[in-house]
């Protein structure tokens, strides 16, 4: 029992300094007044374990974006709860320090380098995850941000978004429902992040918008041709404490003529009820939630946990 504490203890601090580097602090930035921003580190106690005989070594879930962020954390989620898991990002660095992370928690996780905008990458990653067991669950989780006007966006931007964020999930898809109709009760689950996005616009992020609501249409789209067997569902949330979000908040102080402070209680928590950004821990444990057999009939929906952005006003 002490041996696990233990483990459990070097874990944590092994997520700390792995996420050290994406520590940001308000009073860094001048701002006046310290507000805790930082990614926070994945404790063994929030991740959300469920009994479900589907979860065992031998069924692989394929999760994109597992360098840094919700990503990161739905690989570390998953491991956790005995999938064989394959973690998918272009950051080899934070790749690995995410298969580490769990491993130490008990898991298997293999972690392969892919670029998701090059579908040769995208098919040899399949074609691994594959010999390691019946394919069963993929989080379409890769993302990035780019915030500008339509008039000044930049179109290879666009094109990358596109191909990260829309066409990937849907290659994904292609690739890996076979796999799911081949198992042996020919089930499977496809896992898409959208966002509040998914749901309402803001100004100057058109291509993160159009692919959100786009994830949405392929979630629908895979659950219309999945007859109950092949299901699919989106989560949505509000702003998650992770390298992306955190890291628009000066160019979106920039372009709105504001502070940076402004820009996260006005801007970003200015719709939410909850004034406090989620952790990627409380994302990834929707992900395990939407993927087990708790989650029948969840076929096309989308997990809207925006702390009351989108519906309250
Ligand atoms: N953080 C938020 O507030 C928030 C809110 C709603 C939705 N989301 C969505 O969650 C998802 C994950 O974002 P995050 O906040 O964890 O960000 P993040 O920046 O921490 O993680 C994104 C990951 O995608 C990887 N990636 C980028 N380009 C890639 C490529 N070409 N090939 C392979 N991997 C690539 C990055 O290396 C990174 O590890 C995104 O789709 C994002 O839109 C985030």
């Amino acid at each position: 029992m002490s041996a696990i504490r233990s483990r459990a203890r070097e874990t944590d601090l092994r997520l700390a300094q792995g996420l050290h580097s994406f520590a940001w602090s308000f009073t860094d930035c001048a701002v006046g007044r310290e507000m805790d921003i930082t990614e926070p580190r994945i404790q063994r106690e929030e991740i959300l374990i469920l009994l479900d005989d589907d979860f065992n070594s031998g069924n692989v879930c394929i999760v994109t974006g597992a360098g840094t962020g919700i990503g990161r954390a739905t690989a570390v989620v998953s491991a956790a709860n005995n999938l064989m898991t394959v973690g998918l990002d272009i950051n080899a660095e934070e790749g690995e320090k995410t298969r580490q992370m769990a491993q130490e928690l008990g898991g298997q996780m293999l972690f392969i380098k892919t670029d998701l905008a090059n579908d040769r990458e995208v098919e040899k990653a399949v074609a691994k995850a594959a010999s390691l067991g019946a394919i069963k669950y993929l989080a379409n989780i890769a993302g990035m941000q780019h915030i500008n006007a339509i008039e000044d966006f930049p179109m290879e931007k666009y094109d990358l978004m596109q191909k990260v964020m829309l066409r990937a999930p849907f290659y994904l898809s292609k690739l890996t429902i076979p796999h799911m109709k081949r198992s042996a009760d020919g089930r499977g689950v496809i896992a898409n992040m959208a966002s509040a996005h998914a749901h309402i616009t803001t100004r100057n992020k058109p291509v993160y918008n159009i692919t959100k609501f786009g994830l949405r249409a392929l979630t629908q789209s895979i659950s219309a041709e999945g007859a109950g067997l092949i299901r699919s569902f989106t989560v949505s949330t509000g702003f998650v404490k992770t390298p992306l979000a955190l890291n628009q908040i000066p160019s979106q102080a920039a372009q709105r003529g504001i502070t940076l402070d402004e820009v996260v209680r006005e801007v970003m928590m200015g719709r939410s009820q909850v004034k406090e950004m989620m952790s990627p821990v409380e994302v990834a444990n929707l992900f395990i939630f939407g993927f087990s057999r708790y989650a029948r009939y969840l076929v096309g929906g989308d997990l809207l946990f925006d702390g009351g952005m989108v519906l309250t006003y």
